[in-house]
């Protein structure tokens, strides 16, 4: 008898990705899952998506709890931040369609570290041993939440291959920069490419994850495809999408929008339903897909409802100031 204990993060049943998404995953998706869960060395076309086997997929109706119901795919791929297409929800999914090409993708792991590496993105998932299913939830410092099932690759273990030096202590994501593709690069919305951080050992925490899937389909480009980070303790704009450069580096990093809006938004981006943003409280959200078109409200949960997994990692520190 195969008994599975579920980690302590792991959201209930009731979270999982109903049985009928899975029968609706296109072909290829099953081709790409076995070639992540058996191979490595198979020069499999593409790895950028796939669950791995033993996913619960048995939803048990006594104990759904609307909030944590995934949120469906049609509503993760078509609400979507990425300015680079657009700064309405609705803009990336017809954007970063229009002939933006992330397959094939390069991107490069420097910096502090024994190991520097310039390797193409489904490379990477090959060595970091195909990919795993994770179903978080998602809050967006807006006020909104969605369940995502993500598919990808524990950032510890991308890690581990580049081996950092003793002097890195922050890790850094640049992603992409394509004015001729993207059309929000062609104006000054942001501060391009799109920058993040993290402590290292913020990074190398057991739920980051770089995601290369959703619902085991290969992210589309809106999501940022085909890398994007999950920090699911975080605001979703530390999530950088389409990234190219992984840096490890000694000192704090600024991101994206800490430069753009300081006093709105800092480096570390904890959700925190205790700390409002100085325009709208944090204490609440916006359920996406969940009661309507607006999204039922619910309690915010401190870290997200990871505390208990990722509160040590800020023992001594003033979340209210390093907000
Ligand atoms: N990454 C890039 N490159 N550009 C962006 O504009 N927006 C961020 C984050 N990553 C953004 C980005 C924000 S504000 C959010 S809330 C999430 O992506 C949204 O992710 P989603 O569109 O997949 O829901």
């Amino acid at each position: 008898m195969l008994i599975r204990t579920p980690r302590d993060w792991e959201l209930p049943e009731s979270a999982c990705t109903p049985e009928r998404d899975y029968h609706l995953r296109p072909r290829r998706d099953f081709l790409r899952t076995l070639g992540g869960a058996v191979a490595g060395g198979l020069a499999a076309p593409s790895l950028l998506s796939g669950a791995t086997a033993g996913f619960p997929s048995r939803v048990n109706p006594d104990h759904r709890d609307p909030a944590l119901q995934p949120t469906p795919y049609e509503l993760i791929t078509s609400y979507c931040n990425f300015y680079e297409f657009g700064t309405g929800k609705g803009d990336p999914k017809v954007n970063a369609n229009r002939g933006w090409k992330t397959e094939p993708w390069t991107v490069e792991i420097s910096g502090l570290i024994r190991n520097p590496l310039k390797l193409d993105a489904n490379d990477l998932v090959t060595r970091m041993g195909g990919a795993e299913q994770r179903v978080y939830r998602f809050r967006c410092v807006e006020a909104w939440s969605m369940v995502i099932p993500w598919d990808g690759f524990p950032l510890a273990k991308l890690i581990a291959l580049a081996d950092p030096l003793p002097e890195a202590k922050f890790v850094t994501f640049t992603t992409f920069n394509d004015p001729k593709s993207a059309p929000g690069q062609r104006t000054s919305a942001l501060d391009w490419p799109y920058f993040e951080g993290l402590r290292l050992d913020e990074a190398n925490h057991p739920l980051a994850f770089i995601a290369t899937g959703i619902y085991g389909r290969a992210i589309p480009n809106q999501n940022g495809a085909p890398l994007r980070l999950v920090v699911p303790w975080k605001y979703g704009f530390k999530y950088g999408k389409s990234i190219v450069k992984i840096d490890f580096v000694a000192k704090q990093p600024r991101n994206t929008w800490q430069v753009m809006t300081p006093h709105e938004y800092g480096f570390y981006a904890n959700v925190n339903p205790k700390v409002d943003h100085p325009r709208w409280s944090q204490a609440s959200e916006r359920v996406i897909g969940a009661g309507g078109a607006l999204g039922q409200r619910q309690r915010t949960l401190m870290f997200n409802g990871y505390e208990a997994q990722v509160a040590p990692l800020y023992a001594g520190l003033d979340l209210r100031r390093n907000y």
